[in-house]
């Protein structure tokens, strides 16, 4: 039998939240910054890599607007997306459901068109060339207004069918989900899916706010829903789906230690938890690292790895039957792997 992290490692599964820009790794923003001749405020790959310390959400959401200003021509989305989804391919990823953040490119200037384009070229290729399925989602910055997000919204409007849901995201203390109320209820009868950041550094109400007034599919992070009994037998119970990022939760002082990480209470009181990298780039791993980090420091077993790898699948926004089939791949993994 395989050691219970190559075991892990080799585990199809696929990622609910990730971040297309947040996958942009030093070297590649380096590059990139002298390609297209945007100063940066580092002067090496190193002291770009030194700069990713942060005390909380918005120390990174700083750094991380900042390093996203080298993305400029269509082929550097498309790049960005297709060095994401080799990582993916390394890590046994089959399906990815990744959100981008348009504002924090058109309001730089950089037309809708150059960033949906490139990166949904690099998903068609990801899925004809390496294999993998994929979603998705375009996310709101919460920090900025409803009427920016209409605005969003409506500049997707040419796109609908490569873009399958909408997603809120940015500094969430402050600008909890009802100031989105509008434009969520909009996205729905466009027949785009929901998800939203909540609970990450909010409050369980904001959570509460998602799931009654924004109509969420799925949460994301969700770690602070914890805090209340009633939210989390109400998210058992209808078996909505957490996308959580436990390095993510190390990095932005969610968790203060790793050994800390609530994802096993998760799965103890029948939370359908994933585990996601968030900002792989800016957090110190893919999705990969995120399981070994658990299996290092919470003793996450063989069951709770295949558990959280199946949730994957079940929470995806995938029909029943491609769940199905990759339900199947890990049972025949599981096979393969068990003597
Ligand atoms: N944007 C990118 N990563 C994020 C996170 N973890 N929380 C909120 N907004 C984000
Ligand atoms: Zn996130």
């Amino acid at each position: 039998m395989p050691s219970l992290i190559d075991f892990v490692r080799g585990l199809p599964k696929a990622e609910l939240h990730l971040h297309l820009e947040g996958s942009l790794e030093p070297e590649q923003m380096f590059a990139m910054s002298e390609r297209n001749r945007i100063k940066l405020p580092y002067s090496s790959v190193d002291e770009i890599r030194n700069a990713y310390n942060f005390n909380n959400l918005q120390e990174f959401l700083d750094i991380y607007y900042a390093g996203m200003s080298v993305l400029q021509q269509e082929e550097d989305f498309y790049d960005l997306t297709m060095a994401y989804l080799k990582r993916c391919k390394a890590d046994n990823v089959r399906h990815v459901e990744v959100f981008f953040d348009p504002q924090g490119h058109t309001e730089r200037g950089i037309p809708f068109s150059v960033v949906i384009n490139g990166i949904n070229r690099a998903l068609e290729d990801g899925k004809k060339h390496l294999n993998i399925s994929y979603k998705l989602i375009m996310s709101f910055l919460r920090h900025l207004s409803e009427a920016d997000a209409f605005e969003t919204l409506k500049q997707a409007t040419p796109y609908l069918e490569l873009i399958h849901g909408v997603g809120l995201d940015s500094s969430e203390l402050g600008h909890p989900p009802s100031k989105f109320v509008n434009v969520f209820k909009a996205a729905g009868d466009m027949g785009l899916l929901r998800v939203a950041h909540a609970g990450e550094e909010g409050p369980p109400s904001y959570v509460e706010e998602a799931l009654d007034l924004l109509d969420i599919d799925r949460l994301d992070h969700g770690n602070r829903a914890l805090e209340s009994d009633s939210l989390v037998t109400r998210l058992a119970n209808n078996q909505i789906a957490l996308t959580v990022c436990p390095l993510s939760n190390l990095k932005l002082c969610v968790v203060n230690d790793m050994s800390d990480h609530p994802i096993q209470t998760m799965l103890e009181k029948g939370l359908l938890a994933t585990v996601n990298s968030d900002d792989p780039s800016y957090f110190g791993g893919y999705i990969n690292d995120n399981y070994v980090a658990l299996i290092e420091s919470v003793d996450l077993t063989r069951e709770q790895a295949i558990q959280l790898a199946k949730n994957s699948f079940s929470g995806s926004f995938l029909s029943p039957q491609e769940k199905s089939k990759y339900l199947d791949e890990i049972d025949a993994y599981i096979t393969q792997n068990t003597h």
